[in-house]
């Protein structure tokens, strides 16, 4: 088991003084867990001081509002009770989630005739990442992740679970996905069961990757499997659909995963959250990329772990899920708000590529998701980011020393050229 995490031993230490009863009374994961300071901790202070621009948060807004799908926003008031407040079954709603099945053979191509699980309704996709960490990972086990990553699959895997994490650069010196570097993280693994995490499009980067490169990362897993080693991959499509750029591959990788190897077993983890403006919501889906004759017993399981956690995901969500997704003009709305995003990262990547700041930034790329990532060639991503926040009112993320994580996705079109004119004028000041 890895050491405790300094931030953990100082919660430990103000419990023990205040509560010494409480802290003898906690269990391993209790002295063990904290909340990491990071994206969290830097939202809350831009959600005091980011008057102008709040571009930290993973959402859509416009207007300063929630963009959101009338739909369902509109269905509240009309549905029955039972629908709102009746117990769901502990797997989901069965018709939400046939049609979530269908919906993944619609918009994944390499998917329709794929077999596939019914997908397993969760409380976010949050709590779908945790549910495969308890079905399947040990502590001490390896998970393989790239360095640059979503935070919250550290404090799931490694910090719950106890997983151990194999990190490999995302980038390669091009710029591009590091295939290499992810197949060497293969190739040196020594144990009979490994878990791989991979996110397209990717946070923080916007990165999305091309059908050949999905290939190659198919080719490593195979690769590996047929070297005897049991593979746990999941597929984090949070920010699935969002492709702006026509060189990307425009559909989830698990449709090139599923059934490639019978060592290699895909989970495809996915949601309402990003999917359809419905972060509060908290639906996520579990899909298996096994047939669904085989998936009885596995659901089973699963039902026991939910049962022991959240015992299931809230009612009204799902209604109002289901209810807009039936809806007349649910592919209208969500064309329209693709559209309002889209536009954003056209504009972003422009401005942020400009020539009069080539000395200031490079841009990681970005061709789908939510976010742009700058890597600073001066100063320090925090202090950029405090100044940001405090003396001009914007709030973005500072990650790893020098990047800074813009949510265009928060920006007005209009607003983007200010914002990036601000975020270079306090780079300069740092030179
Ligand atoms: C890569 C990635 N995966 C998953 C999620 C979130 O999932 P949820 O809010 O449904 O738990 C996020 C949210 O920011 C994310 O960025």
């Amino acid at each position: 088991m890895h050491d405790i995490n300094p931030l953990a031993r100082e919660l430990n230490k103000q419990i023990r003084t205040t509560t010494p009863t409480m802290y003898s009374l906690l269990s391993d994961l209790g002295k063990r867990i904290y909340l990491p300071k990071g994206i969290l901790s830097q939202s809350a202070e831009a959600s005091v001081n980011a008057h102008i621009i709040n571009a930290t948060r993973a959402v859509a807004l416009e207007d300063s509002q929630l963009m959101s799908i009338n739909a369902s926003h509109e269905m509240m008031s009309k549905l029955s009770p039972e629908s709102i407040y009746g117990y769901p079954p502990i797997l989901g709603n069965t018709e939400l989630r046939k049609q979530w099945q269908t919906r993944l053979r619609t918009q994944n191509p390499l998917l329709t005739e794929a077999q596939i699980s019914l997908p397993i309704v969760t409380s976010g996709m949050t709590q779908g990442f945790s549910l495969l960490a308890d079905l399947f990972v040990n502590a001490g086990d390896t998970l393989i992740l790239s360095d640059k990553c979503w935070g919250n699959y550290r404090i799931i895997f490694r910090t719950k679970t106890g997983a151990v994490i194999r990190a490999y650069p995302f980038f390669n010196s091009e710029m591009c996905l590091n295939i290499k570097a992810f197949s060497q993280r293969l190739i040196e693994n020594e144990t009979d069961k490994v878990a791989i995490l991979l996110n397209f499009p990717h946070n923080p980067t916007g990165y999305a990757i091309t059908r050949h490169e999905a290939q190659q990362i198919s080719d490593a897993i195979v690769l590996c499997a047929e070297n005897g080693c049991n593979i746990l991959v999941m597929v984090d499509d949070a920010y699935a659909g969002f492709w702006y750029d026509a060189d990307v591959l425009q559909e989830s990788l698990f449709g090139m995963l599923v059934g490639c190897h019978t060592n290699v077993v895909t989970v495809k983890i996915d949601g309402a959250t990003k999917e359809e403006y419905a972060w509060g919501l908290r639906v996520g889906f579990l899909t298996f990329g096994l047939p669904e004759n085989v998936m009885h017993p596995i659901e089973e399981k699963l039902s026991g772990l939910i049962r022991a956690n959240t015992s299931g995901a809230a009612q009204v969500s799902q209604t109002l899920l289901l209810e807009a997704m039936n809806s007349a003009d649910y592919d209208q709305q969500k064309q329209r708000n693709y559209e309002t995003l889209k536009a954003r990262a056209m504009k972003i990547q422009q401005i942020t590529q400009d020539q009069r700041y080539e000395n200031l930034w490079d841009v990681y790329p970005s061709h789908a998701g939510y976010f742009i990532c700058l890597s600073l060639k001066f100063g320090n991503a925090e202090t950029v980011r405090k100044v940001l926040l405090n003396e001009h009112g914007i709030g973005t993320i500072a990650l790893n020393g020098t990047e800074l994580r813009v949510a265009y996705s928060c920006i007005d079109l209009d607003d983007i050229e200010m914002v990036i004119n601000k975020i270079a004028q306090v780079v300069q000041l740092q030179v």
